[in-house]
């Protein structure tokens, strides 16, 4: 079996499912296998938009199984809001859509300790879309408190279990808030009420996915993983603390859908023409030069704001020491170099490829946030072009700036570059090789 697995190598947002889009034809199956509705992704189905969060992509084709694996993070409302957007739109998934009994369930006091951990200010902030993902993952493993979506559809055990978890969390709550203020109290009745109707709708899409998975992969199934975020937010391997609760790398797919890595033998890293990131943490090559500057002009051009919060996102160079670093963790076979017409018409082009800190040379990327943002970018200066590079279908339609720029970054990175998008349409698209 020749699974691939499509992975973001920066932080999040590198256009993953634009490259999902490209090769779903050659698979049975796609498979989420971390995160939640913390990352988004727009799908456009003959003519309609979808904004999905926590659907994976290839879920738009009739042909692909959608699974989202045991390492997902589920809030139930939004699995059933994105499935009746699609029905609304004239995409019935329901045959064709599979959640794991072992996901963990997202509940509204999870985004309740969310926002008051995020509301502290100060150092202590992370800037996290507010989705209730890191209690969740807290919860699942702490072994406490959470609760799997098995367990929804057993009424009398969920009655229990939030009769149990939740006069904890209030407790914890109103501790965290420091007295009474501002902490909201839950009911577990009336959670466990509210539920239980999520639970009956979601019931016939619940099976035990990672059975389903070795039984495909048995049948000569081919297997797409569709990671969430960017390897920069990795809980382990990302700039700690300022990283997403899961495994965003490639390693989350074993434990996060139960299929052993062994199945996949094709990894592409998919990375943006220049960086961008959301919320807090160090970012070297951030361009953060004011309204008229080049940061601005990436953020309009390139419509950089958050798919699932409206926020701005902070925009900067490529950092090619960030993705070298990032490639090697993800052990990307490939890198994809998306957007790169965002960056016509900018009079000379700026990439990583080095730190100086505390007056030292560094030539490789530290996750080490403390250390991190006290480096300072050195960069290569390569000159840009002024063409609209939007209808270049093959390399040598490119100017000869573009086609140096590709090469210098595919050489600092160490991979080639197999795909370079130009616009945000399936066509837009230079296949390299
Ligand atoms: P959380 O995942 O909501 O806990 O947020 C943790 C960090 O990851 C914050 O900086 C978020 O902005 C960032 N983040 C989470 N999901 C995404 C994503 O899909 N794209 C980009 N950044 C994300």
């Amino acid at each position: 079996m020749a699974g691939t697995c499509v992975v973001g190598l920066q932080w999040g947002d590198e256009a993953k499912g634009k490259i999902v889009d490209l090769i779903g034809d050659e698979f049975d199956m796609v498979v989420r296998y971390n995160g939640g509705a913390n990352a988004g992704h727009t799908v456009v189905v003959e003519g309609k938009t979808f904004k999905l969060s926590l659907l994976p992509t290839g879920v738009i084709r009739p042909s692909v199984t959608s699974v989202i694996g045991n390492g997902v993070v589920v809030y139930p409302p939004r699995f059933l809001e994105e499935v009746d957007s699609l029905l609304k739109g004239g995409v019935d998934v329901s045959k064709r859509l599979v959640l794991s009994d072992h996901a963990h369930v997202i509940f509204p006091y999870h985004m309740e300790e969310e926002r008051l951990a995020e509301s502290g200010g100060g150092e202590g902030k992370i800037g996290t879309t507010g989705r209730g993902i890191g209690p969740c993952y807290q919860d699942k493993v702490g072994r406490r408190f959470a609760i799997r979506v098995g367990e929804l559809l057993r009424p009398d055990h969920l009655r229990e279990r939030l009769r149990q978890v939740v006069p904890f969390k209030n407790r914890l709550m109103t501790a965290f808030a420091d007295g009474a203020a501002g902490a909201k109290v839950f009911d577990p009745a009336a959670i466990a009420d509210e539920y239980l109707k999520y639970a009956e709708r979601i019931r016939p899409y619940v099976t035990d996915t990672a059975r389903l998975l070795h039984d495909s992969v048995k049948a000569g199934k081919r297997v797409l993983f569709e990671a969430a975020q960017g390897s920069l937010l990795d809980v382990d391997h990302g700039t700690y603390p300022f990283v997403t609760s899961s495994s965003s790398l490639p390693s989350g797919m074993w434990s996060g859908s139960g299929l052993p890595a062994k199945n996949v033998t094709r990894i592409i890293g998919v990375v943006k023409a220049y960086t961008t990131r959301v919320g807090r943490g160090p970012f070297p090559t951030e361009l953060d030069d004011g309204i008229d500057g080049t940061g601005e002009r990436i953020r309009k051009v390139g419509k950089e704001y958050g798919t699932v919060t409206g926020r701005p996102r902070r925009t900067g160079w490529f950092d090619a020491l960030a993705v070298r670093y990032t490639a090697a963790l993800a052990g990307a076979d490939e890198i994809t170099l998306m957007l790169l017409d965002v960056l016509s018409g900018l009079p000379e082009l700026k990439l990583c490829v080095g730190y100086e800190v505390d007056g030292e040379r560094r030539d490789h990327f530290t996750s080490d946030a403390h250390i991190l943002e006290r480096c300072k970018p050195v960069y290569e200066t390569l000159p840009g072009w002024t063409e609209d590079i939007t209808g270049a279908r093959k390399l040598t339609d490119l100017p000869a700036a573009a086609r140096k720029y590709i090469d210098r970054v595919s050489e600092m990175v160490g991979l080639p570059v197999s795909v370079v998008s130009v616009g945000p349409g399936r066509e837009q698209t230079i296949r390299v090789r």
